[in-house]
């Protein structure tokens, strides 16, 4: 889930009794949706293959036309606005970045400025900045092809690229469906970065239940012809599933993926012994000695960790040198635990090096620390099943007696968030 650190930028969105009829079909693809997304959240859209999610995400920019109910954004009804305007105050994220190959990094993303009659310079400007927030180097990848980049490095600047007008609203499908799991992670950990910066109002489609965990503010499981089974925060979806449907849905194993809800940082950090390249091993040695630590973590100009030093390994070397070492367990402070004990495994080591924003160093997390961690979010999860979720699922409830319902529950919701409206009509 986001922290909600920065102003909000983004913009609340209302589907209201949204219908998809494709010609041809019997049912509808969406049928009566009433949606509500509150300003600033992450909403995760969930379900089986062809239930809607995709239909749903391009009603929002009218990439596919409603054939009924209406699209609200910030109050506005956008359901007659000219789509191409629409379009531009509304970026769209899809799978492998969608990237045009003919068109360098910096084009790519400068698409919409340039639409929007921006001059070059601060079109040039906001390409670097946007780089760096992806954490691509501007210098060395500005002028690149897509083909020249990495399927996570491409996804990037497909988030780049969406983000370039500051629009306040980000639709995402399937963004990081297509690359493997540890560059997965790393992306939503990125995205949980930059939201935290940016607080756009984000609408992501996803196969992954626990992506929609990691991610979500709110989530909406769907089922064919976009009916909506339940929409509420992760949490009390792992911990009071509406139904079977629900239940599968999330998988086996509800109690350990409670380990998917705890970010790395919201767990307290081991602090650990930091040396320089140029420094003497002696001397490190004896700071780790010194300390009862069994490693130094070294670290770069930038304080970013390059390499971990054990003390046998330092009772070898002279000076500490700029080797980097690729395999070294990083993980970010974004991440979920279930994420840094992967990182762990797949090195086989007991302990992670933990690092921030710019990937600066931040602390070291252990085995210990998350095994403390599971133990008191299997207790917090007992706890949470405590207060059940609105019945805002039940497809008979108009959407006033829903928005009622919902200023009722305000006051309990956590965060202060109120918890969104929605409804379906009976079908
Ligand atoms: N252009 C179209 N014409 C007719 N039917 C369509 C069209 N696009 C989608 N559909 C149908 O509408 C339903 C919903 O499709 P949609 O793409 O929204 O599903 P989805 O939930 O995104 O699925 P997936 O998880 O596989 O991407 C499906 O039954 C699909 O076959
Ligand atoms: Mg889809």
């Amino acid at each position: 889930m986001s922290e909600n650190t920065g102003a909000v930028t983004g913009a609340s969105i209302l589907l209201d009794e949204v219908t998809k009829q494709y010609p041809g079909q019997i049912k509808p693809a969406v049928g009566g949706l009433t949606l509500e997304i509150p300003a600033g959240s992450i909403v995760m859209f969930v379900g089986p293959s062809g239930c809607g999610k995709t239909t749903t995400l391009k009603m929002i920019n009218r990439l596919i036309e409603p054939t009924g109910g209406k699209i609200v954004i910030n109050g506005e009804d956008v359901t007659k606005m000219d789509g191409d305007t629409l379009r531009r105050r509304i970026g769209y994220v899809i799978q492998a970045g969608g990237l045009f190959p003919h068109m360098t990094v910096a084009a790519n993303i400068a698409i919409v400025p340039k639409m929007l009659g921006w001059n070059k310079a601060k079109i040039a400007a906001r390409v670097d900045e946007l780089l760096e927030l992806v954490s691509l180097d501007p210098a060395i990848y500005r002028d690149r092809y897509p083909k020249e980049l990495s399927g996570g490095q491409q996804q990037r600047v497909g988030v780049a690229r969406a983000l370039a007008a500051d629009p306040p609203v980000l639709l995402m499908d399937e963004p990081f469906g297509a690359v493997d799991p540890i560059t997965r992670q790393r992306l939503q950990d990125e995205l949980l970065n930059i939201q935290s910066e940016v607080q756009k109002t984000i609408v992501m489609v996803t196969h992954d239940f626990d992506e929609a965990v990691k991610l979500g503010d709110w989530i909406a499981v769907f089922d064919e012809g976009a009916q909506l089974v339940q929409y509420d925060s992760p949490e009390r979806i792992l911990a009071n599933p509406a139904n079977e449907f629900v239940e599968n849905f999330i998988g086996s194993g509800a109690g350990l993926k409670q380990l998917t809800l705890t970010k790395v940082h919201e767990v307290e950090l081991m602090d650990a012994v930091t040396a320089q390249p140029g420094e003497l091993a002696s001397d490190v040695l004896s700071r780790i000695q010194g300390a009862g630590a069994s490693h130094a973590v070294i670290l770069d100009s930038r304080s970013r960790p390059v390499r971990r030093l054990n003390r046998r390994q330092l009772s070898r070397l002279q000076l500490i040198d700029d080797t980097i070492d690729e395999s070294m367990p990083v993980v970010g402070d974004r991440a979920t635990l279930n994420d840094a004990l992967d990182t762990m495994l797949v090195a086989s080591s007991e302990s992670a090096v933990v690092t921030g924003r710019r990937d600066v160093f931040r602390g070291v997390i252990n085995v210990k620390t998350i095994m403390e961690a599971i133990a008191q979010a299997n207790a917090m999860a007992e706890a949470a099943a405590g207060d059940a979720p609105v019945g805002l699922n039940s497809g008979a409830i108009p959407a006033l007696a829903v928005a009622n319902a919902v200023a009722a529950e305000a006051s309990q919701s956590r965060d202060n968030l109120e918890q969104p409206v929605s409804a379906e009509e009976p079908r």
